[in-house]
């Protein structure tokens, strides 16, 4: 694996200056997270980094390297290409610098949609990303107290605004957003710490 300093440069010469301050914010709060949970810092650190570094590819370019490197684009993220970043980040993060962790190939891989089968890893990046000090939007700060205090909470919180987000901008839903979504909450009421009511 190639060493954090350079991917971060290598980062930094292929983002917008607006992506890396977002990539910061996003390796701060996930270590930050991945304190309070018990998760891997150094992995929730290198995920971080690099869970955007296929973004700022122009998407014609990211549309030929998903061919190139075999990646299968499910319909719906062939429409809505914002989307395609994600799996081809992940591709990115082991072919050009030598991430070889499938846990943090995986967070990278689901941080856009998440995943019915959310490791504590994917959690923290899948927020990070949402939650990071630079992120402004109404109720920004409420996501932030709960992430600290309950992060399934908190990642419920987040597909369920995403989804009415997407929702009222007449677009096309992920449905793994809304597995993600289900799986969580389905464990939350197994567990009773849902009644199914009040919510
Ligand atoms: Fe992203
Ligand atoms: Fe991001």
């Amino acid at each position: 694996m190639i060493s954090k300093a350079f991917i971060l440069e290598d980062l930094k010469k292929n983002m917008t200056q607006k992506r890396f301050a977002h990539t910061l914010g996003v390796m701060e709060t996930a270590v930050a997270l991945a304190k309070r949970f018990g998760v891997d810092e150094e992995k929730a650190e290198l995920a971080a980094m690099v869970h955007d570094c296929a973004k700022d590819i122009p998407e014609v370019e990211q549309l030929n390297l998903v061919r190139e490197f075999g990646i299968l684009l499910d319909e719906i993220s062939m429409v809505e290409t914002a989307l395609v970043h994600a799996p081809l980040g992940a591709a990115l993060a082991k072919i050009k610098y030598g991430i070889e962790d499938p846990g943090i190939l995986r967070a990278v891989k689901v941080h856009t949609t998440g995943d019915p089968k959310m490791t504590p890893l994917d959690k923290v990046i899948f927020l990070a990303d949402y939650i990071e000090p630079g992120r402004n939007f109404p109720g920004v700060d409420r996501l932030r107290k709960v992430a600290f205090e309950d992060l399934d909470e908190a990642v419920i919180m987040a597909c369920d605004s995403t989804i009415k987000y997407v929702i009222e901008g007449g677009r096309l839903l992920h449905p793994r957003m809304v597995e993600a979504r289900n799986c969580l909450l389905l464990e939350k009421l197994k567990r009773g710490e849902k009644n199914g009511e009040d919510n």
